[in-house]
């Protein structure tokens, strides 16, 4: 079998849904990019984290040393209370991937 060549009144239609696609796209990746891309919203406390890429590596997925650069040592022995943080520190120095245990976009 072989493919019958597009009529030609056919183009112009196929080009405009084509455009009007890549252009809804393009708006929605600028203007709203997690309704866009993101699996569910981000966590309660993660709402002030604006950029995807403050997570994401692009083309590789959420990068644990991305949530290092954030929870940082110090502020793991700063902050929670001395049993997590302890536990964290291990985690950090054994670099432990931090999504083995948590996860994100669970809308809560
Ligand atoms: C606070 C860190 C963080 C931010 C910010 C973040 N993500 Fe994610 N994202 C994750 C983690 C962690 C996962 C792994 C899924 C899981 O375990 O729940 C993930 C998973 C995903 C996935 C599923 C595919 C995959 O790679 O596993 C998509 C798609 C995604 N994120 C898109 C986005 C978009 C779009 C944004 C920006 C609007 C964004 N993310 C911002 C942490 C983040
Ligand atoms: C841009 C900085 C930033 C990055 C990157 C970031 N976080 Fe956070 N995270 C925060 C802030 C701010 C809070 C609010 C609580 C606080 O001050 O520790 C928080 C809170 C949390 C909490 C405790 C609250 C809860 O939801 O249970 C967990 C767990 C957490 N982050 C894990 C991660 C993981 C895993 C990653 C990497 C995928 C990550 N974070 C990346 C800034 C960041
Ligand atoms: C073996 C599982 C595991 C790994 C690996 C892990 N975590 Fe956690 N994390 C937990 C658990 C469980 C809690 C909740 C602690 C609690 O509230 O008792 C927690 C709590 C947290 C909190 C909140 C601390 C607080 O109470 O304010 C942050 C932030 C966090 N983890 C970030 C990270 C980061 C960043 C990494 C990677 C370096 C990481 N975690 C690796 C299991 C893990």
């Amino acid at each position: 079998m072989s493919a019958a060549p597009l009529p030609k009144k056919v183009l112009p239609v196929v080009l405009g849904i084509t455009s009007v696609l890549v252009l809804w796209i393009a708006w929605g990746s600028v203007c709203d990019p997690e309704a866009m891309w993101a699996p569910g919203h981000l966590s309660r406390s993660h709402t002030k984290v604006v950029s995807c890429s403050q997570c994401h590596e692009p083309f590789h997925g959420p990068s644990a040393a991305k949530c290092v650069g954030c929870h940082s040592e110090e502020r793991f022995a700063r902050g929670t209370t001395p049993e997590v943080g302890q536990r964290h520190l291990v985690f950090i120095r054994e670099q432990r991937s931090c999504l083995m245990c948590h996860a994100e976009h669970r809308n809560r």
